[in-house]
């Protein structure tokens, strides 16, 4: 799928409101990750709760993986720009997720699974984002779609800029994924050098861009590599105009506010302590996930 497309007009750009550099960390078995949105964002950046970019040609830093580990009451969303992992989940579901892949999981009322790389050696590079449910959707049966690459909708502007449509749409065209009430727009961008690019964003979603090679500029203000731009809110505002000198690459994420209380403790993000006690509770019974 690739289609050579207008950009619809984007009048009122919206600008940055703040940069953000990830944290260094690493999570699972040492996995080494850079931590893009952090527990602290998550109320600005409502409905996304954690963004992790991973990056490494050194098998050390991936080879661990992430051995079985549990979740409850959101959704990952875990896109494979190169590398292959291999996830297996307490549903019986099995999938390798591989170059340009997206995994989609609902966690809901509960899963335990692990993503371990299936790779010696090369580049593995990605990211994973955490999108809230709704507290009323928060106890759904777990729930996953593994999409390849081919599935995942592509179009090319007449900048040449390249953008792959995870989820949401843009500029007329859908992508592989839609959410009721969070309505989240995860977009997968490639700039040529000298190039523009625009989208609508709908005025109440809150939005940030981070830009994994090269730089941009957004609203006149320079954003460099490894760095996260959190959009600012304006009701009045239509979308946003991304412009690159040289090539570069970019996420923007963009998602419906839930509005709601946001309790995290680890893997279990509920709205409430008590939610979280029954979580803990459930996992250390054994009943957190249905096992088939
Ligand atoms: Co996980």
């Amino acid at each position: 799928m690739n289609h050579s497309i207008k950009l619809e007009a984007v009048t009122q750009p919206r600008t940055i409101e703040r940069i953000v550099t990830g944290v260094p960390t690493s999570d699972g078995a040492g996995v080494k990750l850079t931590r893009v949105l952090t527990q602290n964002l998550q109320q600005r950046l409502d409905p996304f709760l954690m963004l992790d970019n991973f990056r490494s040609d050194d098998p050390n830093d991936y080879l661990a993986g992430f051995p079985d580990h549990p979740h409850r009451g959101f959704e990952t969303v875990t896109y494979m720009i190169a590398g292959r992992m291999r996830h297996r989940d307490s549903a019986g579901n099995e999938g390798l997720l591989k170059n340009g892949g997206v995994q989609w999981m609902t966690a809901g009322r509960g899963v335990i699974h692990s993503e371990m790389p299936e790779q010696e050696n090369g580049v593995m590079e990605g990211f994973q984002l955490w999108l809230n449910l709704p507290a009323r959707r928060k106890m759904i049966p777990a729930w996953y779609r593994d999409i390849p690459s081919s599935e995942i909708p592509e179009y090319t502007t007449d900048d040449g800029v390249m953008v792959r449509v995870i989820a949401g749409s843009s500029n007329g065209v859908a992508g592989a994924m839609t959410r009721e009430q969070t309505e989240p727009i995860y977009l997968d961008i490639d700039f040529p050098a000298d190039s523009l690019f625009s989208t609508a964003l709908p005025a109440a979603h809150n939005a940030f861009v981070y830009v994994y090679r090269g730089e941009l500029a957004i609203g006149g203000t320079q954003l460099a590599e490894n760095r996260m731009a959190i959009l600012s809110n304006m009701p009045y505002a239509d979308g946003v105009v991304l412009i690159s000198s040289g090539p570069a690459r970019a996420i923007l994420v963009a998602g419906n506010p839930l509005g709601e209380p946001i309790v995290q403790h680890g893997p279990f993000v509920m709205n409430t302590r008590d939610e979280i006690f029954k979580a803990i509770k459930d996992f250390n019974e054994g009943c957190l996930a249905e096992i088939r």
